[in-house]
């Protein structure tokens, strides 16, 4: 049971994303230029010191934010021609977010959470997809708990059986594995590794934690709003040696600046 679309077609493609907040003297550039391509069937990692952009890029490229500048196609979609009756519906279907403050809804149940976007979009859940994303999520004796009841990590894992519910053609995770201790947050990432090879599913994930992004295909380094740096199939050591040369870098420019 795979996602398909046309192979040639990145899940997401950002061109010359621009993202400034406020005007004037006060005005903020945190995305300067972004052009990515996110392929399908991968999973990557965003990293990038504090305030370089990470989070808006997700929020841009998941409609949750609108661009100032560019633009974000999803699955071949241009966002930015869509009206907002459509974006409300792509966002519902075609994409998945995982959020480091897990973002559940204290009063439903894990398995009403899970059902929620779906609910919202007036589709009946795949029966077959939803058991094989509750038992790789290893929740099924969990279903009928609030989110009080829960760990950290099993309320992370519901999150990311939300997001992937629907089958989207891509999962944004914005630091899932931030609140969580060393334990739950590998069996999150083994899950969302998991949910790429065995179910193809394409997965980007923020994140500050080189063992987390080590679980990755690709790890692509942002810098004050830009993609300055990237490797592929990256080992922790290696993702170390590029995360300390960045901050020279940066360090170099501000004792410049
Ligand atoms: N709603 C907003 N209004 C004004 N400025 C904002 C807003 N959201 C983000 N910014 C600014 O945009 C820049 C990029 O922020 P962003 O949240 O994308 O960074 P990040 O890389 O996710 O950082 P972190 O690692 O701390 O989460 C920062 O300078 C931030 O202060
Ligand atoms: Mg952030």
């Amino acid at each position: 049971m795979t996602v398909t679309s046309p192979a040639d077609t990145p899940a997401a493609r950002t061109v010359d994303l621009h993202k400034t907040y406020g005007s004037g003297d006060s005005a903020v550039h945190a995305l300067a230029g972004v052009s990515l391509d996110l392929e399908t069937g991968r999973f990557t990692a965003i990293m990038g010191p504090s305030g370089s952009g990470k989070s808006t890029l997700m929020h841009c490229m998941a409609a949750l934010d609108t661009p100032s500048g560019g633009t974000v196609e999803v699955a071949g979609t241009d966002l930015g021609r869509l009206k907002d009756k459509d974006l409300t519906a792509l966002r519902r279907e075609r994409i998945g977010f995982v959020f480091q403050a897990f973002n559940l809804i204290p009063t439903l149940t894990a398995l009403e959470n899970i059902l929620l976007p779906l609910n919202l979009a007036g589709r009946k859940p795949d029966q077959q997809w939803l058991d094989t994303v509750i038992d790789a999520v290893g929740l099924r004796d969990r279903l009928g708990h609030r989110p009080a009841e829960l760990s950290g990590g099993q309320q992370q894992r519901v999150a990311c059986a939300r997001a992937l519910a629907s089958q989207p053609s891509i999962v944004f995770a914005d630091e899932p594995t931030g609140n969580l201790d060393s334990t739950s947050g590998a069996e999150v990432l083994a899950f969302l590794r998991r949910s790429v090879d065995d179910f193809g599913q394409t997965v980007v994930m923020v994140t500050h934690d080189a063992v987390a992004a080590s679980y990755c295909d690709r790890v692509v380094f942002l810098a004050d709003g830009l993609v300055v740096d990237e490797i592929q199939s990256p080992q922790r050591e290696q993702i170390l040696e590029h995360m300390t040369r960045l901050q020279e870098l940066a360090a170099a420019r501000s004792t410049r600046a």
